[in-house]
């Protein structure tokens, strides 16, 4: 009876350690039988109540059944830990050749890209690049460039005027105001540009901002003439728009040139064509430009009979919407990333 219990409680125990399937499943069998409560305990409890010819042999039998169970627990253990380990090797195993998720760069907004690269034109052909403040006075930004005081530009409340502050003083409304500045304070012969910030009371629109940039422009000598300044500006849009462009000069007026001139360019995408961005004229309308008046100079204390020289003044933005073919300003102070990641 007893023998055969023990040869089917064997057998029982080693049919379940071959289909434990982990190593927790398998700690399960081996308390179910050699546990506090095990069968493995119940039997050795029951061997010494049999007969005495009886209990020899069963407590033989015993043993070896015990030794047999531990060692095919064992081989199985084995078996499971390799298993165990190869699936955390297929698991977990790491390609170090995947280069690694990029960290994101920050990019140069356009118009500073514009600017370094007017910048860097402009120093090549001797200019020096200056800055002024963005909050000025009258005095700089209307009076010294001859403005008069009843002069549109100074109205207070009406579009494409001044922005005054409560505590005195106004925004810039151009760049011009730094030719006074430099030139107070600068005997000439001199070339400077100043690429800036400027302010002005407008609607919105497409293209038309209250928050955008110039690039004024100075160069006084003894003898510099309007040939000088088309060389120069031809020279500067060639190597800004990396092609020939052609230059076409327009009477204006400006109280601080005389004479004063519109700067047209031929058309940087249709090349002169016609095409929608120049309505079909061949001609874009690009900067203001003159030979400085002679009441600058005076208003800088300088002598007009002894110099003389241009100004111009282009629009940063505007430089930068031809060059990129960027059909809205207002994309620049949008701060959208989906706009400035594309530069
Ligand atoms: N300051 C003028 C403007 O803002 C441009 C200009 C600059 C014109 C220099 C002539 C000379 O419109």
């Amino acid at each position: 009876m007893k023998k055969i219990n023990l040869l089917n409680f064997e057998r029982e125990i080693k049919e379940k350690i071959k289909k434990a399937q982990s190593l927790k499943e398998l700690d399960e069998i081996f308390k179910e039988a050699f546990g506090k409560d095990g069968k493995i305990k119940k039997i050795s409890k029951i061997i010494p109540t049999l007969p005495k010819e009886k209990r020899k042999i069963v407590g033989q039998q015993f043993g070896k059944v015990k030794e047999a169970l531990i060692q095919v627990f064992n081989a199985k253990a084995e078996e499971l830990r390799a298993k165990a380990e190869k699936e955390t090797e297929e698991k977990e195993w790491i390609d170090v050749t995947i280069p690694p998720p990029k960290p994101l760069v920050g990019h140069y907004h356009p118009l500073t890209l514009v600017r370094r690269k007017i910048e860097e034109i402009f120093q090549s052909m001797g200019f020096e690049v200056v800055e002024g403040p963005e909050i000025e006075d009258e005095w700089h930004n209307f009076d010294a460039l001859n403005i008069p005081p009843d002069h549109p530009a100074r109205d207070v409340l009406s579009l494409g005027k001044t922005f005054y502050l409560k505590g005195g003083g106004i925004m810039r409304s151009h760049t011009s105001s730094v030719q006074i500045r430099y030139m107070e304070k600068t005997h000439p012969p001199l070339r400077i540009i100043v690429p800036g910030r400027v302010f002005r009371l407008d609607a919105i629109d497409a293209s038309h901002e209250i928050d955008f940039w110039q690039l004024e422009g100075l160069m006084v000598g003894k003898d510099i003439s309007v040939a000088n300044f088309k060389a120069i500006i031809e020279e500067f849009l060639k190597r800004f728009f990396e092609k020939e462009i052609k230059i076409r000069l327009r009477p204006s007026y400006f109280p601080f040139t005389e004479p004063s001139f519109e700067v047209d360019i031929s058309c940087v995408l249709c090349n002169g064509k016609g095409c929608q961005v120049c309505k079909n004229s061949g001609w874009l309308e690009c900067a203001g430009a003159g030979m400085v008046h002679p009441q600058v100079y005076k208003n800088c204390g300088l002598d007009p009979r002894d110099w003389q020289g241009f100004a111009f003044g282009f629009g940063i933005n505007r430089l930068a919407m031809l060059k990129y073919k960027i059909l809205d300003i207002r994309l620049f102070n949008s701060g959208d990333l989906r706009f400035l990641s594309q530069f």
